[in-house]
């Protein structure tokens, strides 16, 4: 089974992607960035230098990422037989590139589609924290804010709408669970809405 992790900055999805793997014995990976080219890509990509990239530009690396993070690591872990846990997967490119960046969220399914060779994950779990309460816990982390993270309110709550659309839209493919619960919590619903889901 292949799960992704999806959620907005400071939803808290990266460390509940590293529980449910553990939990799991699944290998963990991410997009952007599970691969050699992907960590370069990633690195253009979230760098606040990265001044006037174009949107379409933006969702061609994501895409990139995307399909080299498919053939080298995805496609090979499940044919052995593996669990996957990805931080991330194709619904980001349609919330942030979609809902986010204003990009007809259609075309960005086709052009994922075709990065992951018709191979989506078979589940999506939505880490759903309120955009107040993730800009909250990226301020009191206090690192230098990244490109995305960088972008105005106005976009952060465009996606996280974006992800909470999509999610409604496919109620079989997706699992919503509430973000601003202890860490503890969240993984135990975490894992409960994956075993449930694997055993369907
Ligand atoms: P993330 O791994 O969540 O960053 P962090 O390590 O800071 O938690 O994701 C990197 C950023 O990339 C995040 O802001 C969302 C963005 N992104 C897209 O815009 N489109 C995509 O398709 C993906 C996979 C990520």
């Amino acid at each position: 089974m292949w799960v992704a992790l999806e959620g907005g900055d400071g939803s808290g999805k990266s460390t509940q992607a590293r529980l449910l793997a553990d939990a799991l014995g699944a290998v963990l990976t991410r997009e952007p960035g599970g691969t050699a080219v992907g960590a370069r890509i990633r690195a253009l990509l979230l760098d606040p230098g990265t001044t006037a990239l174009d949107a379409r530009a933006e969702a061609l690396l994501m895409a990139a990422d995307r399909a080299q993070h498919m053939a080298e690591v995805v496609a090979p872990a499940l044919a052995g037989g593996r669990d996957v846990v990805s931080d991330r997967s194709a619904w980001s490119s349609l919330a942030y590139q979609g809902y986010g960046r204003g990009l007809p969220v259609e075309a960005l399914r086709r052009l994922s589609d075709w990065a992951l060779g018709g191979r989506w994950p078979d589940l999506a779990v939505l880490i759903d924290v309120p955009a107040d309460v993730a800009d909250a816990r990226l301020s009191a982390a206090g690192r230098a804010a990244d490109r995305f993270e960088g972008e105005g309110d106005a976009f952060h709550r465009r996606v996280l709408d974006g992800f909470r659309t999509l999610a409604s839209a496919q109620p079989d493919r997706w699992a919503v669970v509430d973000g601003t619960r202890p860490v503890e919590d969240v993984a135990a619903r975490v894992l409960a809405v994956v075993r449930a889901r694997a055993g369907a």
